[in-house]
């Protein structure tokens, strides 16, 4: 059964207040995006790479594409207004019925060889998979006038990263199901899962290193992790 990555790169990134959308910012010699494809190319378990770009960015990602030999890189598609359209975009491109496809944001550079591994031998067992971290602060949850009505107990809670894997015909179906009832502002691809009670989603450890990259300070953190990492 062949694995694709679905690299979602089609954000305008306004939050980290950056002239271009984040997944074109250079951290020393690379850009976000070329980083993030770095890992999954070099994956040997991962078979083709669909990239999701804003169209109008089709000529700077052309551009770093060729400056790389992204072998396994089969196709570079349009990606929609919200995160969701983007990533039904994606999945729409493979044709493959037999199939796990792992959907990663181009903006997570730091995500690991180890990380995906784990998401692939769980994708064995599970037909949705979801990578997290324990959260270090204690979560609340509050009302529309900011009152506390509950503090979940933090054993219990994590904070998800990306990849989110799946069988492709289940998240094809999510997806679907969510474009019936005219939903397309779901931030994440396991929340669809989760909706429409499609299957149990299990999680494999991320890594507190394995940061999207959105605000201004988070570029120099990446920095600092590429340093250690020594890329
Ligand atoms: O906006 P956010 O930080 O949640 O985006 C996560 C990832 O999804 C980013 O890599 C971004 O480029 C991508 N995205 C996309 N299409 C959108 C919005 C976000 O591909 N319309």
């Amino acid at each position: 059964m062949k694995n694709y990555a679905v690299i979602l790169a089609s954000g305008s990134g306004e939050r980290s207040g950056l002239n271009i959308p984040k997944q074109f910012a250079m951290i020393n010699e690379k850009t976000v995006l070329e980083l993030t494809l770095d890992v999954f190319s070099s994956h040997k378990n991962i078979d083709e790479i669909i990239l999701v770009t804003n169209p109008d960015y089709f000529e700077l990602t052309n551009e770093i594409i060729s400056k790389n030999n992204y072998y396994k890189l089969e196709k570079i598609i349009k990606g929609g207004a919200t995160r969701q359209q983007s990533s039904y975009a994606g999945i729409s491109a493979i044709e493959d019925t037999n199939a796990n496809v792992l959907i990663h944001d181009a903006a997570r550079p730091f995500v690991t060889h180890e990380i995906i591994s784990k998401c692939i031998n769980a994708l064995k067992e599970y037909k949705a998979v979801n990578v997290a971290i324990e959260s270090s602060d204690t979560i609340i949850e509050v009302t529309y006038d900011n009152i506390i009505n509950n503090v979940p107990d933090r054993k219990y809670l994590r904070r998800c990263q990306t990849p989110q894997c799946f069988d492709i015909k289940l998240i094809k179906k999510a997806h679907e199901l969510a474009i019936k009832e005219n939903t397309d502002n779901i931030t994440d691809d396991c929340g669809l899962i989760l909706r429409y009670n499609l299957a149990d989603v299990y999680v494999v450890q991320g890594s507190t290193d394995n940061i999207k990259i959105t605000y201004p300070m988070d570029m120099e953190i990446a920095k600092l992790i590429l340093k250690k990492e020594s890329r």
